[in-house]
C-alpha cells in the first residue's frame, strides 16, 4: 500500500485532533505538524520555525513552506486555519503542483468576505438572515446615516466583512448602541480594516448549530452536527471567546432538519460556487440558525472548527486521510463516511482571566490520570523539560464519548477534574441546551 507524508499547518486543539486522526490511518507516511504544539509531537514531527508570525508577509510563509514540502517530499497539505486558505495558500501551492487540503482564496471568500457569502445566498435563494451591504469611500458614515435616517426594526446585527478574530459582529439592541458600535470600530485598526464594507442583518431568533462536510466540490460528505460555547460564561454570558467546549451530534438538528439542510444549503452552496466558477473544495463549515422558518446560514467557515475538531473526528470511523485525499482528488463519489453512533462533549480548559489578560508558565498535573477512553488535546501549551505548562488562553480541550449525550458530558467531566493549573477555570455547562431538547 501507498503511504503519503502529510504537512498540517496550525498550532491548536483542531490541529492537534487531525494530527491523532491522520495517524490512525494506515495510508500515513512521515507527519509534519507546522508549527504544531506539544500534543501534536506525538504523532509527527513538529516545524517549530515555520510560524506565519516568524516571517514578514503571508507570501513569504508560504515560500518556506513550499521548500518544505521540497524537502520532506510531502504529498498533502492540510491547512488548520482560516487566515491563511483566505490568504491564498491554496493556490500559492497548487501553482506549484503541490496538493493542498483546502479552499482556493476565491473559494475561502464564503469566510473571508461576508460580503461576498451574503450576495451568493442572495443570488441563489440560500436561506440566510435579510440584510444589506454598504461598501461606499465613508462606508461607517453610510451605515449611521442608514440607522438614522431609517425606521428599523430592531435588535440587528452589524457585520464587518473581512476576518476579525471574532471581533467582527456586534447585536444592537437599538440605535443608539449601533451608533456606539460604529464609533468602537472607527476607534479600532483590526476592527476598521476588516469593515471596509459592513453588512447590516436582520437578528434571526433560534437556536444556533453547525453541520461540517467534507467536499470536493461537487459531491459531499456529512460529518455530524455539532453545537459550540462562544461565550465564556455558564448560561452563554460573558465576552465571546474561540470557543468553550463542543458536543455532537446536536439534537436541534435531527436526522429530517439535516436533511434540510443538506438538500436547501449545503448541496445549493456547492453548486454556488462552481456556477461561480469557484469550486469549493475542502471543509465546509456551516453557521447556522435553527429558526420556526427552518435552518438559515448565520456564517460560512472554511476550515474545521476549534473546539467542534475535536468532537468530530473521534467521532469518524472512516479514515481521515483517505476521506481527505478522496476530496482534493476529486473522488469523494466513491468514497463512504461513517460516523459513530456514540455521541462526544469536549471541554476547553482556559487560563484564569481569558479572554481578557491571563497569566502563562502554570504547571499543568493530572493528565496522566486521564482515562483512556478519553482524549486530551493541547492547544497553549509548552514544555519545560518535563513539566508541562500553560502557555495561552485556550489550554486544553479534554473530549469524552458515551452512549447518549449525558454519559458523554458525565464522563467528560470526570477527566476535566484529575487535570489541574493554578487559575484553571472551564464552563460547566457544556452539552446541557443538548440535553434540554432530549
Ligand atoms: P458570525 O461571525 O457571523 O458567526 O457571528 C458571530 C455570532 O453572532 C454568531 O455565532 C451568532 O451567535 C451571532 N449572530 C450573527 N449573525 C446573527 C443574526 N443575523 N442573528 C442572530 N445572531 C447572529
Ligand atoms: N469554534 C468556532 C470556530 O472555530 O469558528
Amino acid at each position: 500500500m501507498s503511504t503519503y507524508n502529510i504537512l498540517v499547518l496550525g498550532s491548536g486543539g483542531r490541529e492537534h485532533a487531525l494530527a491523532w486522526s491522520l495517524n490512525r490511518s494506515p495510508l500515513l507516511g512521515n507527519l509534519y505538524i507546522a508549527p504544531g504544539n506539544p500534543g501534536t509531537e506525538d504523532f509527527g514531527e513538529n516545524i517549530i520555525a515555520l510560524k506565519p508570525e516568524a516571517y514578514g508577509t503571508p507570501a513569504a510563509w508560504f515560500e518556506a513552506i513550499a521548500d518544505l514540502i521540497q524537502d520532506r517530499d510531502i504529498d498533502l497539505t492540510i491547512v488548520g486555519p482560516e487566515q491563511p486558505l483566505v490568504d491564498g495558500i491554496t493556490d500559492f501551492l497548487e501553482s506549484q503542483g503541490h496538493k493542498v487540503f483546502g479552499p482556493t482564496k476565491a473559494a475561502a471568500r464564503l469566510e473571508g468576505s461576508k460580503s461576498f457569502s451574503k450576495w451568493l445566498m442572495a443570488k441563489y435563494n440560500i436561506p440566510t438572515a435579510e440584510s444589506v451591504a454598504f461598501s461606499g469611500k465613508s462606508v461607517l458614515d453610510e451605515v449611521e446615516e442608514y440607522f438614522k435616517a431609517s425606521d428599523l426594526d430592531w435588535p440587528l446585527v452589524i457585520k464587518a466583512d473581512g476576518l476579525a478574530a471574532g471581533k467582527g459582529v456586534f447585536i444592537c439592541q437599538d440605535q443608539q448602541e449601533a451608533v456606539e458600535h460604529l464609533h468602537r470600530i472607527r476607534e479600532d485598526e483590526t476592527l476598521r480594516k476588516a469593515a471596509s464594507r459592513i453588512i447590516v442583518e436582520e437578528f434571526m431568533v433560534g437556536e444556533e448549530a453547525s453541520v461540517f462536510a467534507i467536499t470536493d466540490g461537487r459531491h459531499a460528505r456529512l460529518l455530524l452536527s455539532a453545537q459550540d460555547h462562544k461565550r465564556i460564561g455558564d448560561g452563554d454570558t460573558g465576552l465571546n471567546t474561540g470557543g468553550m467546549g463542543a458536543y455532537a451530534p446536536a439534537p436541534v438538528i435531527d436526522k429530517h432538519m439535516l436533511q434540510i439542510v443538506e438538500d436547501t444549503i449545503l448541496y445549493p452552496t456547492l453548486g454556488a460556487m462552481q456556477l461561480e466558477g469557484h469550486p469549493y473544495r475542502g471543509v465546509l463549515y456551516l453557521g447556522l440558525m435553527i429558526t420556526d422558518e427552518g435552518p438559515k446560514v448565520v456564517e460560512y467557515n472554511c476550515r474545521f472548527g476549534d473546539p467542534e475538531c475535536q468532537v468530530l473526528l473521534p467521532a469518524m470511523k472512516s479514515d481521515l486521510l483517505e476521506v481527505m485525499l478522496a476530496a482534493v482528488n476529486f473522488e469523494l463519489e466513491k468514497t463512504e463516511v461513517v460516523m459513530s453512533d456514540d455521541h462526544f462533549c469536549c471541554v476547553v480548559m482556559a487560563s484564569g482571566g481569558y479572554p481578557g489578560a491571563y497569566a502563562k508558565g502554570m504547571e499543568i498535573t493530572g493528565i496522566g490520570d486521564v482515562s483512556g477512553d478519553a482524549l486530551v488535546f493541547h492547544s497553549g501549551t509548552r514544555r519545560d523539560g518535563d513539566n508541562l505548562l500553560t502557555n495561552g488562553g485556550r489550554v486544553l480541550s479534554v473530549v469524552s464519548k458515551g452512549p447518549d449525550l449525558r454519559g458523554a458530558i458525565d464522563s467528560c467531566y470526570r477527566e476535566v477534574r484529575k487535570i489541574s493549573f493554578d487559575k484553571a477555570y472551564f464552563r460547566s455547562d457544556i452539552g446541557v441546551k443538548g440535553l434540554k431538547r432530549l
